[in-house]
């Protein structure tokens, strides 16, 4: 990589949707990018981050693997990596006896297992260096039982709470850790989950850009956690207080297949 002067971050999932828009928060505020996914689409997204003055190496690799995440690491080269937004993730759709045990655990593997061994490399580091941001990608999913995304909203729930505790561990080393919690956002997710044919996946959903922005922000200042925009606020605030059956049911309502079909 070019530059030296300006910061590093690694941003994972950045070939589309909310880690696409991370990026470019990055490359806007003055950052040189690591940047990875699991298709060639990122080398497409790496061209858009350098028109914005990032110097940007890329890495294609299935961060749901160990291997995946070394190479990803390799890649620094032993640069310290100022910010790192552990962003890359998917979901599942559909009734958990009816899914691929093998998609299952790619959920799972890429949402927990990845993001975490990417986490605790990274992070060793930045306190080692004594400074350091990282974002992680959990989500408002997170707050509630996810009837026919069960693993899915399962991982969120996980993040969430790692977020918290990992922030509590390192608070006195100069590494933050934030928590950005998106609603329903318009990218590829619902797609890739099969879930266009759920009302979530057919109902209104908030702009990535200002989803990222928000995380971005929230990132610099120091801040434990963000959930976006007002309805998604009531939402966790509401979920906190009501029954795990009654989130359940309500889930089952946005997101059995064939509920989005009028
Ligand atoms: N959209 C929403 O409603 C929503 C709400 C809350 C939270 N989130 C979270 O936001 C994050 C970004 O999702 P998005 O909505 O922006 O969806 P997206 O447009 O599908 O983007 C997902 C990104 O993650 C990458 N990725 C997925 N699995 C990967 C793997 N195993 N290895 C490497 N890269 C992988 C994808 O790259 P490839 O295309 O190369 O696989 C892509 O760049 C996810 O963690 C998601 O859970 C989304």
């Amino acid at each position: 990589m070019a530059s030296n002067t300006r910061p590093l971050a690694i941003v994972t999932g950045a070939s589309s949707g909310i880690g696409y828009e991370l990026a470019k928060c990055c490359a806007d505020h003055g950052f040189d990018l690591l940047i990875a996914a699991d298709e060639p689409a990122i080398t497409e997204a790496a061209q858009d981050f350098r028109a914005l003055g990032a110097a940007v190496e890329t890495v294609e690799a299935d961060l749901a693997t160990l291997d995946g995440v070394d190479k990803l690491y390799a890649a620094t080269h032993g640069r310290p990596v100022e910010a790192l937004l552990a962003n890359a993730g998917h979901g599942l759709g559909h009734g958990f006896l009816d899914q691929d045990f093998h998609d299952v655990r790619h959920v799972m593997d890429t949402n927990i297992t990845g993001t975490l061994y990417l986490i605790q490399k990274v992070g060793r580091d930045m306190r080692t260096r004594g400074q350091g941001r990282i974002l992680i990608t959990g989500s408002v999913a997170g707050f509630m039982p996810g009837t026919f995304q069960a693993v899915y909203n399962g991982t969120k729930a996980f993040l969430n709470s790692f977020s918290w505790a990992l922030r509590n561990e390192i608070q006195d080393t100069g590494v933050t850790v934030t928590c950005l919690m998106p609603g329903a956002t318009e990218t590829e997710f619902f797609e890739r989950a099969d879930m266009l044919d759920t009302k979530v996946g057919q109902a209104e959903k908030d702009d990535p850009a200002d989803v990222a922005k928000a995380g971005f922000d929230a990132m610099m200042e120091g801040e434990g956690d963000v959930v976006t925009g007002w309805r998604n606020k009531l939402q966790t605030a509401m979920a906190n207080v009501t029954p795990a059956s009654m989130l359940a049911e309500q889930h089952r309502k946005k997101a059995e297949p064939g509920s989005g079909e009028k």
